[in-house]
């Protein structure tokens, strides 16, 4: 029997001294699809840019690579033109809704149909940290994959050379279906069943099930600011470490179980690695220098039904969309990462954790403890 869950792993914010703002962040982020007609502020929008910009350059995506529609009349035309054609119909609440504006992901034509795709990880996770950005503002928010690139390029009149294999829907949630709500009910349930940790979570090889042990509450004391765009500006910098290494990685799981992923397939897996072997490994796979204090391998499954009819490679946007709340979570626990997806020997990383030959890995997360 399939056993999912709407709850979350624990009640975290107890584990903390300090507030740990960011699940409440995490976990009120939902897919929202009815939206009720509004007009964006412009001092909204300003900053709105200003985070695109800041996410996009941070995550080392190509810049002007995720760029906002706001204007009326583009974001209806789009709302009609993104569902056309037989394989986007799942999007045909679309046009019946009003959103306030797109967030238009805008990639080099090829790069996803490519065997590693070099700019969509990127793109992604910079998206996945706007979204979180909008829903702290109290936009609700969906991710778009079954869309008609072309058609919504023509109207932007981006030309040949440019695809858009992903979009983000916004707007001001309609009343009964509100996102930001901070009471605990809204924080203990998601509104989307997720397998439970030990489903995606491994330690150190895909065998070893991840299996969440007891902490005393206030075991630790997270980072002062726990806003996204402090938590993304403290990415590369951290503070004294002062969690348990197992509740970080705990945190780091529970970050990745909830984020959203294509049809909520899941099927992304991540592993924990702390050992002086591992770790050995993991550095010379990811080619850096860095001394690595523990590291999350992440993967997903390649060639799946849903990558063939969409035509988009979700392992590489699913899990990227992870490694963004892996790395925010570990951010607003005082802790440095950094995060490597381009030069990795990704056939090392396989055997180094026992994966399957339908797993590719996308990228590793690294922590150092100052
Ligand atoms: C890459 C990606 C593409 C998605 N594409 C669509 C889409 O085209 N239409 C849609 O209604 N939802 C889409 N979703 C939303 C997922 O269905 C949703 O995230 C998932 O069911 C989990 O629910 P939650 O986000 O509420 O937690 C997409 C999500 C991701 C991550």
């Amino acid at each position: 029997m399939k056993e999912e869950t709407r709850r979350a792993t624990r009640d975290y914010s107890l584990l903390s001294s300090t507030p740990w703002g960011i699940w409440n962040t995490l976990y009120s982020r939902r897919s929202l699809r009815r939206f009720e007609p509004t007009v964006v502020p412009d001092d909204f929008a300003v900053a709105f840019e200003r985070f695109i910009e800041k996410a996009t350059s941070i995550r080392n995506a190509p810049s002007n690579s995720i760029f906002p529609v706001l204007d009326e009349v583009k974001v209806s035309s789009i709302s009609r033109a993104a569902q056309k054609g037989l394989g986007n119909k799942l999007n045909v609440w679309l046009p019946r809704t009003h959103p306030a504006g797109f967030l238009v992901m805008r990639t080099s034509k090829g790069d996803r149909n490519s065997e590693r795709p070099r700019e969509l990880p990127f793109v992604s996770m910079a998206g996945e940290d706007c979204i979180l950005w909008l829903t702290e503002n109290g936009y609700g928010t969906c991710w778009l994959g079954a869309i008609n690139a072309e058609a919504v390029s023509r109207i932007l009149g981006l030309g040949e050379a440019v695809d858009i294999p992903l979009m983000i829907v916004f707007g001001k949630p309609e009343e009964k279906v509100r996102t930001v709500s901070y009471d605990k009910f809204t924080l203990r349930t998601l509104s989307r069943k997720r397998k439970p940790l030990r489903e995606i979570a491994f330690l150190e090889d895909m065998s070893n099930h991840f299996v969440p042990v007891d902490f005393p509450e206030r075991a630790f004391e997270s980072a002062e600011k726990q806003d996204i765009e402090s938590l993304l500006e403290s990415m590369d910098s951290g503070s004294k470490y002062n969690a348990p290494l197992s509740l970080l990685l705990e945190a780091c799981f529970e970050a990745a179980r909830i984020s959203p992923s294509a049809a909520n397939f899941q099927q992304s897996r991540f592993v924990g690695i702390s050992s002086l072997d591992g770790l050995e490994n993991v550095q010379e796979a990811c080619k850096t220098d860095e001394k690595l204090d523990a590291a999350i391998v992440a993967c997903g499954k390649g060639g799946r039904f849903d990558e063939r009819m969409y035509e988009r490679p979700f392992w590489m946007i699913d899990v990227p969309i992870a490694i963004s709340h892996i790395t925010l979570v570990a951010a607003s626990m005082r802790i440095r990462v950094a995060v490597y997806i381009e030069s990795i020997d990704e056939s090392s990383l396989k055997k180094q954790i026992a994966a399957q030959d339908n797993l590719r890995v996308a990228g590793v997360v690294g922590f150092m403890f100052e």
